[in-house]
């Protein structure tokens, strides 16, 4: 479908060749200057936004980020299972009709899922062992190159149950947890889903999810939103213009981090003690701007190093993974919730996600005039585009099309 591997590849080199400009999106260290560059605010979006000048190679030196081996440097991403976290005790799925009958069913994802992973990490997952093991791996799929008190000290706050599950099936008496997962996609302008989306039990949705005056097409319900630091307050910044001035906040809202730099669990720190944000990158921020007056433990999950990894290995294994750029590659944040979900709920929808025909749409719902969606290197929409509607032939998930 669509572009080529060579017009992908073709699509890096032009990125990475240009100006000397770096892509850097989660590689969490202070940016020297500000992007100034015109190519910065195309490249100002959600997923892809910081932009630093020098060279790749000596700037991933410098920072001692290159990327583990299991994810770059040519050597295949294998998936082995031996050495992966402890499954947490699950609760029991009463639902009849759940994807994890669809799953088992199916030749090819009955061997791609595994349903016994974590999806969440919390304190207890913290052991020297974990701690061994996720030190090999470079965030987002581990810890390497991170201080161990600063992980430490922010897995500690995750302390209570409830940081280990998403929602508590005790409930859902019926037994079927139904979930809508809304992207940003252009396919939802005028779509008319909003009814819809919001009668689902949960409604994820991501980055910058603009809702007012698209009520009628994206609803108005959300259960969970997930970011990453780096995404969320870039958010912020390229979706003002349409709405997106604040992080969604609501009582009974649940935000699902995505651990992709030492940001994410310095943040994640600071929110939890009410405190400003002592270091680092994101050094002065006052997290209640974006997480409200009473965030707490209570209100955040972590994904699970171990989870992103076993995702990016059975699921979206790109050939980004084998060039150069590999190290500046990961899920996008709308697979990663929808990839969440499927292993969560019962039943899942998926909303403004990229299709086949995604050249009819512009990028997000919320542009007045039409932009195309434009790919960078950090993501393989085309390989996620893929997996979608494989998943949605195979009965697993329903997404919306037009
Ligand atoms: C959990 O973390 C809180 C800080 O948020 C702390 O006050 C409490 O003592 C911890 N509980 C346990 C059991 O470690
Ligand atoms: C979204 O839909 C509205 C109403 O149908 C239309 O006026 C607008 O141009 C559309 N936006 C884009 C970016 O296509």
């Amino acid at each position: 479908m669509g572009a080529s591997r060579g017009a992908r590849l073709c699509l890096l080199l032009l990125l990475a060749g240009g100006p000397l400009w770096v892509l850097r999106c989660r590689l969490g260290r202070p940016t020297p200057t500000a992007p100034k560059s015109r190519t910065a605010p195309s490249l100002l979006r959600q997923e892809m936004l910081q932009l630093v000048p020098g060279g790749l190679s000596q700037d991933a030196g410098r920072h001692g980020l290159s990327r583990d081996s299991s994810m770059n440097r040519g050597k295949p991403l294998t998936y082995s299972g031996s050495r992966e976290a402890k499954p947490t005790k699950d609760q029991p799925r009463l639902c009849s009709q759940s994807l994890t009958l669809k799953v088992k069913a199916d030749p090819r994802f009955g061997q791609l899922f595994r349903f016994h992973i974590p999806v969440l990490m919390w304190g207890q997952h913290f052991t020297p062992e974990t701690w061994d093991r996720l030190k090999e791996r470079s965030a987002p799929y581990g810890w390497h190159g991170l201080p161990y008190t600063a992980i430490a000290s922010t897995l500690h706050l995750l302390n209570n149950s409830v940081n280990s599950r998403l929602f508590d099936r005790a409930g859902f008496p019926e037994g079927c947890v139904r979930c809508a997962v809304v992207g940003n996609g252009g396919i939802l302008n005028g779509s008319r889903q909003g009814k819809e989306i919001d009668a689902h039990d949960f409604v994820f949705r991501l980055n910058g999810a603009v809702i007012k005056d698209f009520e009628d097409d994206v609803g108005t319900k959300t259960s969970f939103y997930g970011f990453t630091v780096n995404t969320m307050k870039n958010s912020l910044i390229a979706y003002r213009e349409y709405g997106f001035t604040q992080i969604p906040q609501s009582k009974d809202l649940r935000y699902i981090l995505i651990p992709s730099d030492m940001r994410d669990y310095v943040m994640l720190k600071s929110a939890i003690l009410g405190s400003s944000v002592q270091e680092g990158y994101d050094k002065g921020d006052e997290p209640r701007t974006y997480f409200g007056p009473e965030a707490s433990a209570r209100k955040f999950r972590l994904l699970h190093p171990d989870f992103i990894h076993y995702l990016t290995a059975q699921f979206l294994r790109s050939e980004i993974i084998n060039t150069q750029y590999g190290y500046l590659y990961m899920p996008s944040t709308g697979a990663l919730m929808l990839l969440t979900a499927l292993h969560t709920c019962d039943q899942v929808s998926a909303y403004g996600f990229i299709t086949d025909n995604y050249r009819k749409f512009s990028d997000h719902y919320y542009e007045r005039e039409k932009k195309p969606l434009v790919f960078y290197a950090n993501h393989d929409m085309l390989l996620e585009a893929k997996l979608w509607k494989s998943l949605h032939r195979a009965g697993i998930m329903k997404l919306y099309q037009r």
